[in-house]
């Protein structure tokens, strides 16, 4: 390891992730471990020059208030604690919006440098990669989100054509998707990499069906189905590269923190495909994950991309899918971001989109009567995605591009703009 380390011991804090980045954010590099590491799991990491134990509201569990291992005292490592109150440490902290203390320990008691950077946690990965790895074969799902195209650029780093790239196009990507994953990884990287057309598949599997939770499980299943195909094809593969990065882990619960939601990147794999996994980004926060893709390359559009769902435009296409009004998503959304990316706005919008409901409206076109779709828009601002605000968009703006999805896209005579904060209303439209 290039990067000197501060390890956290989780003892029931809500506030790890925030020490971590405050760390983090002095140039030193951080890692949360559960309170009961083994003096040898500690000793394991390298460069470790400080252990902060830090304690809080979920320190009880099942009953019983949760303890380091007392070996850990007898390790010379500068320690302090916060919210935890231990006499055999050094500092004790009430707790944190005193950064100056931190700061302090950080530098004054451990000596740590401010040597945490992407350049460096590159590089550490890429040893680490090499030395799990071997001569061995990595298998990888390759949807074109921000975090399987990090890991899959990073292990095109360290491992090269002993990655193996899938990336399926379940035929509800947004204009120009697929496209563009192949012409970063295969053309400009060089990826060893399976495109898998497999829209008409996904299509027929839709067809007719309008519910919300039944179009996401289809869609879900057959993508497994057709990944554990492609696996099933190859040969050799023995690890399974996934874009985990640290909210997914402290998602799917800790030993003092509840889960919040399974997390699977490739959830559901038969038994029989068994791999071990390969996952670089797993202590990295989202910010960090895109840092690290502009440091390894990748192009601004792909690392800054706004969230989009994995069952794609089909839950914008909402009711049971129709190719024709597939397509009108798919344009219509094209046309939204290049105006919003005219305006300015892509910068400062969190998630804007159009859906297109199963329903029709009368209007007029060429002087004669229309029977046809509507466009809906939505922009919305939010910090964690559980509220939402919508934005207060430029009435010019709204204007052109309601005049382009008029002018452009194929059986649509009408463009609203949703009004609707969550709650009540959700994010998307199923
Ligand atoms: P809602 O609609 O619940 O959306 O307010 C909150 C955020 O989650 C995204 N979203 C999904 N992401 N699979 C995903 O990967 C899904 O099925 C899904 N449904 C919603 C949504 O885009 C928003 O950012």
């Amino acid at each position: 390891m290039r990067q000197d380390v501060i390890v956290i011991l989780d003892l029931g804090s809500t506030q790890n992730t925030v020490v971590a980045r405050e760390i983090r954010s002095l140039g030193v590099y951080s890692e949360i471990h559960p309170h009961d590491i083994t003096p040898e799991e500690l000793r394991a990491i390298s460069n470790v020059k400080g252990v902060i134990l830090n304690g809080g509201e979920n320190r009880i569990v099942d009953g019983e208030a949760v303890e380091v291992r007392p070996e850990l005292y007898d390790l010379d490592y500068p320690m302090i604690s916060i919210d935890y109150p231990q006499s055999k440490c050094g500092t004790q902290l009430a707790g944190l919006p005193d950064s100056e203390q931190l700061k302090k320990f950080v530098f004054e008691d451990c000596k740590a440098q401010a040597n945490w950077n992407m350049k460096n946690f590159i590089e550490d990965q890429i040893e680490l990669i090499r030395s799990q790895v071997g001569g061995r074969k990595v298998l990888l799902a390759l949807s074109g989100g921000v975090d399987s195209s990090v890991v899959a650029a990073m292990l095109i780093k360290a491992i090269g054509q002993q990655l193996v790239c899938v990336h399926v196009n379940h035929g509800l990507m947004r204009k120009n998707e697929s496209e563009s994953v192949v012409k970063v990884f295969r053309d400009e990287l060089h990826a060893n990499l399976i495109y898998v057309d497999a829209s008409e598949r996904f299509l027929g599997k839709l067809e007719h069906v309008s519910d919300p939770e039944q179009k996401r499980k289809i869609i879900g299943g057959e993508f497994i189905r057709v990944f554990e195909e492609e696996a099933r094809k190859l040969e050799g593969i023995d690890f399974l590269g996934q874009g985990t990065i640290y909210p997914d882990i402290i998602e799917s619960g800790t030993k003092t923190a509840k889960m919040v939601k399974s997390h699977h990147n490739v959830g559901g794999l038969p038994e029989d495909l068994q791999f071990e996994l390969v996952e670089p980004l797993k202590q990295l926060f989202k910010d960090e994950v895109r840092a690290c893709g502009v440091e390894l390359g990748l192009p601004h559009d792909m690392v800054y991309r706004q969230p989009f769902p994995g069952p794609g435009l089909g839950v914008r296409c909402l009711g049971a899918i129709t190719r024709e009004r597939l397509e009108a998503v798919r344009e219509s959304d094209a046309i939204l971001r290049e105006e919003f990316a005219r305006a300015g706005l892509d910068k400062k919008v969190w998630q804007y989109f159009t859906v297109v409901p199963d329903f029709k409206s009368v209007g007029m076109k060429n002087n004669a009567r229309v029977f046809e779709y509507m466009v809906i828009i939505r922009a919305i601002n939010t910090v964690d995605a559980m509220t939402a605000t919508v934005e207060k968009v430029d009435w010019d703006v709204l204007e052109r591009i309601t005049e382009r999805i008029l002018a452009e896209v194929e059986n649509v005579n009408r463009v609203c703009y949703d009004m609707s904060p969550k709650p009540p209303a959700t994010i998307e439209f199923e």
